[in-house]
């Protein structure tokens, strides 16, 4: 495994079977630098054991980088449980993962992800209290976290326009949105309030009828979304879908969705940067749903105090739009300098302070 392509200098990589249940899963810690690693729990049914490692070993970096750019006191870890797992087995292997999950004393800091619901975590919740994304109270943030998210990444979006249109509101602005499940549906609300127009694909064709009947939105090709004719293009679905040949063809001056991974690798960062298209870097503002999480576990979750913690994912936005031109990187290279350099700090501290206790022992 430490020569596996996607391994980072990850503290921890728990590998776990429980033979009554059936729960094979995979917990990564990537850091506990900066607080207990968080990050959900993904219930995929992978090709082979190799790509779920993969899976897990760049999503939990992934959560490194964005907790740390969203200001969190939280590490980066990720679990994904394989599947299938037989509906009638799911209680017993979220059980057995709650264990598991508390084993790791609070190293790691569970929620959901792809595939895995808040009755889920509420199950998980019944063995470990080092897990986030329950039934929320009235009131309080916490439980789906994607309302969260889609806020964030409005807000976002709200951002680059300002910096490359020079638009304070969203008026008459065409968004086109690929992927509305949790996340992608709370987005065309959120911005058809505001008066955007929306273009929108799903694969699901009741998915597409439903913003359509709600939000007025015009339904485009799978294929078409994201070299619609527009001024953002926000994926909301997928991961790996921005390539060199997309970035090449797009029209939207404006990139900005909450799916993660979207680049298919760095040189598409690149390509963007040469064509002027503002790209928010996936992690920065898909972030709304991590903060809310957070919030909840430290039980800090009153809805005012999370929605104001959300709102910074606009100066964010744009100060990193901004340093991208600045120093003519793109804005993917300026996320993760700035995310590698606060983890980095946090580690050279705590190296000082053990440096002064052993000079006082
Ligand atoms: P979801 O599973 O609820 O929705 C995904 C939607 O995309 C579904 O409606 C699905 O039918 C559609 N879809 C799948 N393949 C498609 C394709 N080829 N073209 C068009 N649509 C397609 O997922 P969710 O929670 O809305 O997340 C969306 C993305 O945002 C994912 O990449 C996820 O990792 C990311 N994300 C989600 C967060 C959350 O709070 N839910 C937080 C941070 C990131």
């Amino acid at each position: 495994m430490f020569d596996h392509q996607a391994f980072d200098d990850h503290e921890r990589v728990v590998h776990l079977y429980d033979a009554a249940s059936g729960l094979r899963a995979i917990i990564a810690l990537h850091s506990t630098i900066l607080g207990p690693a968080a990050g959900g729990c993904r219930l995929w049914t992978y090709a082979n054991e190799e790509a779920a490692l993969t899976d897990v070993l760049r999503l939990s970096r992934g959560m490194s980088y964005k907790n740390a750019l969203a200001n969190l006191p939280m590490g980066g870890g990720k679990a994904v449980i394989l599947g299938p797992v037989a509906p009638e087995r799911r209680r017993d292997v979220f059980l057995a993962f709650g264990d598991a999950v508390d084993d790791l004393a609070g190293l790691y800091v569970t929620a959901e992800d792809v595939g895995v619901g808040v009755a889920d975590m509420d199950i998980v919740a019944s063995r470990t209290r080092f897990v986030s994304g329950r039934s929320a109270g009235i009131g309080r943030a916490g439980g789906d976290p994607s309302p969260y998210t889609a806020r964030g990444v409005r807000i976002g979006i709200e951002a680059a326009l300002k910096y490359r249109l020079g638009r304070d509101d969203l008026k008459g602005v065409r968004v086109a949105v690929q992927g509305l499940g949790g996340v992608g549906s709370h987005l065309c609300r959120e911005l058809h309030e505001r008066g955007a127009e929306l273009v929108v694909a799903d694969i699901a064709a009741e998915r597409i009828e439903k913003m359509c009947a709600l939000y007025g939105a015009t339904p485009a090709p799978i294929g078409e979304i994201l070299l619609a004719d527009v001024d953002v293009a926000a994926p909301c679905a997928l991961g790996a879908i921005i390539t060199e040949e997309v970035a090449s063809r797009m029209k939207a001056p404006i990139l900005a969705g909450s799916a993660n991974n979207q680049l298919a690798n760095a040189a598409v960062g690149t390509v963007l940067q040469t064509r002027d298209i503002a790209y928010v870097p996936d992690y920065l503002i898909n972030a709304g749903g991590i903060i809310a999480a957070c919030a909840e576990y430290f039980g800090q979750n009153d809805v005012v105090r999370v929605e104001s913690a959300i709102a910074e994912i606009g100066p964010r936005t744009l100060w990193v739009l901004q340093q991208s031109k600045a120093e003519n990187w793109s804005s993917q290279e300026i996320a993760d300098e700035t995310a590698r350099g606060i983890i980095d700090g946090a580690c050279h501290k705590a190296r000082q302070e053990k440096t002064v206790q052993r000079s006082v022992m």
